[in-house]
């Protein structure tokens, strides 16, 4: 007997189906609406935001707000549109008032972003801020010691750099960064990645690389 094809687009859309009426944790009693991810669902570069906002909340859609704004801006840069990458974010519900996610909230959320990732099968990962970063890096160190760099991860690459929340509260310097890491993104996307690209010695507390399907992209 033939075991059934997976389809990967059609399967990331049942799990989006699943994510939109979830209760697994008191995220869902203040929500508006489930965030779930958008874009191309079989892009070959990923972006893994912090939370939705306010105005992701009301639209039902991640980064539409000023975050979104800068990174539709620092995408153009590097010559790509936000409907050409995948945009999701570690918690798939606005925690109120914006406030940091909790563990038990984002333990309870992990699994919808391993799958997500695990069908998108993206061949570049960018970690925005310090929760997505941490969290694919399983790692305590923060994303000002991060990001510069390129890791190996599960036979693909990561490119931890800045929330562009942090851009816009103010230090040019932030905005610089993130564009070097965006460059580090395109390099990597046309092939001339170099030599300057970490390993996964580099990366603290890095998985070792693995077939994603079986070993499950983080934290298990
Ligand atoms: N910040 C995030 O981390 N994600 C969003 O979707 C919007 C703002």
């Amino acid at each position: 007997m033939t075991a059934p094809s997976v389809d990967p687009v059609a399967e990331l859309k049942i799990l989006e189906t699943e994510a939109l009426v979830c209760t697994m944790c008191e995220l869902s009693e203040s929500r508006t609406q489930v965030v779930f991810g958008s874009g191309d669902p079989q892009a070959n570069l990923a972006f893994v935001g912090e939370a939705p906002g306010k105005r992701e909340d009301e639209e039902g859609l991640p980064f539409v707000g000023p975050s979104g704004q800068l990174l539709e801006e620092l995408l153009g840069e590097i010559g790509l549109t936000r409907d050409a990458v995948y945009i999701a974010n570690v918690v798939k519900c606005r925690p109120p008032g914006n406030r940091d996610p909790r563990p038990n909230e984002i333990d309870a959320c992990k699994g919808y972003l391993r799958t997500q990732l695990q069908l998108v099968d993206p061949n570049v990962v960018v970690t925005l801020g310090n929760f997505s970063s941490k969290l694919l890096l399983n790692t305590e160190v923060g994303i000002t010691k991060l990001r510069g760099t390129a890791y190996e991860w599960w036979g693909r690459f990561l490119v931890p750099t800045f929330h562009p929340a942090a851009a816009l509260r103010g230090r040019a310097q932030v905005l610089e960064d993130l564009r070097y890491d965006f460059s580090l993104v395109r390099d990597i996307l046309d092939g001339n990645l170099g030599t300057e690209a970490g390993t996964e010695e580099e990366a603290p507390a890095s998985e070792p690389a693995g077939d994603p399907q079986q070993l499950g992209l983080f934290g298990q």
